[in-house]
């Protein structure tokens, strides 16, 4: 399985505690286990912050940098070893496993953070904090400051400043290594693999968690864990809901089927859609609305590059989408004055794309200091056109009503362009009744 080597964890907190004031502490702490019903819990997932400064992937746990600490900068709380719950639940690193197999400099049973954090903070100026995320986290952070406070008679000194974290860690995590971009690319194969064989086994009759199912097949023989995000199967009219999640319609011959889903590795996302016919060949109408879309996708393309920044390849899609909605007939007008009107939005309602890492819409300032953000290499992100001629639009001839069409890729910046990671899925007219026809004549 490829994964991020624990050395990068290691450089990550080395550059994280290099941009932080002198004299600071940073405090962040793993996601809690959820409660999906009674005594069942959900999939652990592990806080896409903390996973990313330690790759430590139990809950109950603490991670404290101190830079210029003697005894260790990198100090985890965590939970201690327990050969009751380890028979239960599985095993827990404990402190030792923390310090050998994690890297940190010193740990702590994360029952005994309340005695020894304060201590910690004591004479420190800035405590770094993930603030207004988790509340009752947040509340913890007071309550230690407040045990200094109650010292201060005695010298103790209470810090003086709270810095959110979130600017410092999530421009961090904007640009990607060359070790992420390589677990991205897994992920994207994967989802690539997974989009191929629900094409393979579309047949009207069958239902959209049919082919869900074969998605998750692939997932996880991959390897994955789960998806990055709640897999989206939607045939016919569904298409037009842009977050459908039920996925439990029958698939009709002369329908569409749009799918949006990618799974998670190492708690890297993929995020790819695919929207073909669901008894492998287009009609007139869905072929020509999803030449458009694919089109526009081409345009943004070659609109992502250094230098370049955030909105021209969103910018770059409006273009062609609301001249092809003219050229064919579903808008009236000058293309720029529908686009200065936004016209385009009747049918194209979403942005062309989202920051891609660790989060599916990961984390990143979109604009900086007001304006778009200037492209740079390493930077990920998704390219999602679409077009969707709501099942209610009179505006609009009868024959379009209904047909929805998304392509999404994931890409890096490169110095040249961009890597589409999500290469692997057919995506012309041809290319993809090419790979339904043959998936047929096997299975006859
Ligand atoms: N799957 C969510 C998105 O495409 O943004
Ligand atoms: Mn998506
Ligand atoms: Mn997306």
């Amino acid at each position: 399985m490829i994964h991020i080597p624990k050395a990068e964890y290691a450089r990550r907190r080395k550059a994280l505690m290099e941009q932080m004031e002198p004299n600071s502490i940073a405090i962040l702490p793993a996601a809690a286990v959820a409660i999906r019903n009674r005594d069942v819990e959900h999939v652990y997932r592990q806080d896409s912050d903390f996973q990313y400064l330690s790759g430590f992937p139990e809950p109950e746990a603490v991670i404290v940098l101190i830079p210029g600490r003697e005894y260790g900068e990198y100090v985890l709380f965590c939970r201690e070893r327990n050969p009751e719950r380890e028979l239960w639940d599985g095993l827990r690193a404990g402190q030792d496993g923390a310090i050998r197999d994690f890297g940190a400099d010193d740990a702590f049973p994360i029952t005994d953070i309340d005695d020894i954090l304060p201590g910690l903070i004591e004479g420190r100026d800035r405590v770094y904090s993930s603030m207004g995320n988790n509340p009752e986290f947040d509340r913890h952070v007071m309550e230690w400051i407040n045990v200094i406070r109650s010292k201060a008679h005695l010298g103790a000194q209470p810090p003086k400043e709270f810095v959110a974290l979130d600017h410092l860690l999530h421009d961090m995590r904007l640009y990607k290594s060359a070790a992420e971009v390589k677990v991205m690319r897994e992920a994207a194969q994967i989802s690539a693999r997974a989009h191929v064989r629900a094409m393979q086994s579309s047949r009207a009759g069958l239902y959209e968690f049919s082919l869900e199912a074969e998605l998750d097949y692939e997932f996880r023989k991959g390897g994955a864990k789960m998806p990055a995000y709640g897999s989206i199967v939607a045939s016919g009219r569904n298409a037009c809901i842009l977050h459908y999640q039920e996925n439990d319609a029958p698939l009709k011959d002369g329908d569409l089927v749009l799918i949006d889903a990618g799974c998670e590795i190492d708690c890297y996302a993929s995020d790819i859609t695919r929207t073909f016919p669901v008894s492998g060949k287009f009609s007139a109408e869905q072929k020509a609305i999803y030449e458009l879309v694919l089109r526009s996708q081409e345009a943004a393309f070659a609109a992502i590059k250094p230098g370049n920044h955030w909105n021209q390849a969103h910018e770059a899609t409006v273009q062609v989408i609301t001249a092809g909605l003219v050229e064919l007939g579903l808008l009236q007008g000058e293309v720029d004055e529908l686009i200065a009107a936004e016209a385009y939005k009747a049918f194209y309602m979403h942005r062309a794309g989202h920051w891609l890492g660790m989060d599916v819409h990961d984390v990143g300032e979109y604009k900086v200091g007001g304006e778009w953000r200037v492209l740079e290499v390493g930077m990920a992100l998704t390219v999602e056109p679409g077009i969707y001629v709501s099942p209610d639009n009179q505006n609009v001839a009868k024959k379009w009503r209904g047909i929805g069409v998304r392509i999404e890729d994931d890409v890096v910046v490169t110095k040249k362009g961009c890597e589409i990671l999500t290469g692997g899925v057919p995506k012309s007219v041809p290319e993809i009744e090419a790979l339904m026809a043959a998936a047929r004549t096997e299975a006859a």
